[in-house]
């Protein structure tokens, strides 16, 4: 396990979340009550990016395209594809792919960056 270097804290605004590449993950961090959190940056249903329009309520991370929703703090699944615009359509596109957590990560603050602990070297 690894910490690295994410994003200086002051890119970050409370409330916010930035898409980040480290070596070849693409990662969210984000700011939440005042903790930093990082997960996997791309939605496990269709992979859109979720630092693009994801919002961040009730300690959940929701993506904008379909709605699936996982809770930040352990990546667990709350919502897999509900498209509450056309649920018979979102669940035609939930079937696509099977639901599954979002991966998180440790974070830290070290100087002015958020670090983020990853399991490569
Ligand atoms: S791509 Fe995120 S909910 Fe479909």
């Amino acid at each position: 396990m690894v910490w690295k270097n994410a994003i200086k804290t002051k890119k970050l605004k409370p409330g916010k979340t930035k898409m980040v590449t480290l070596g070849i993950k693409t990662l969210m961090i984000g700011q939440f009550e005042d903790e930093y959190f990082a997960t996997e940056g791309l939605c496990r249903h269709m992979r859109w990016p979720l630092a693009w329009g994801g919002k961040i309520k009730d300690g959940c991370i929701r993506c904008p395209l379909h709605q699936t929703t996982h809770h930040i703090d352990d990546g667990s699944l709350v919502e897999w594809s509900p498209f509450p615009l056309l649920p018979a359509y979102g669940k035609i596109l939930g079937k696509l792919s099977k639901p599954k957590d979002l991966k998180v990560y440790q974070t830290r603050v070290e100087g002015d960056y958020i670090q983020v602990q990853l399991d490569q070297s």
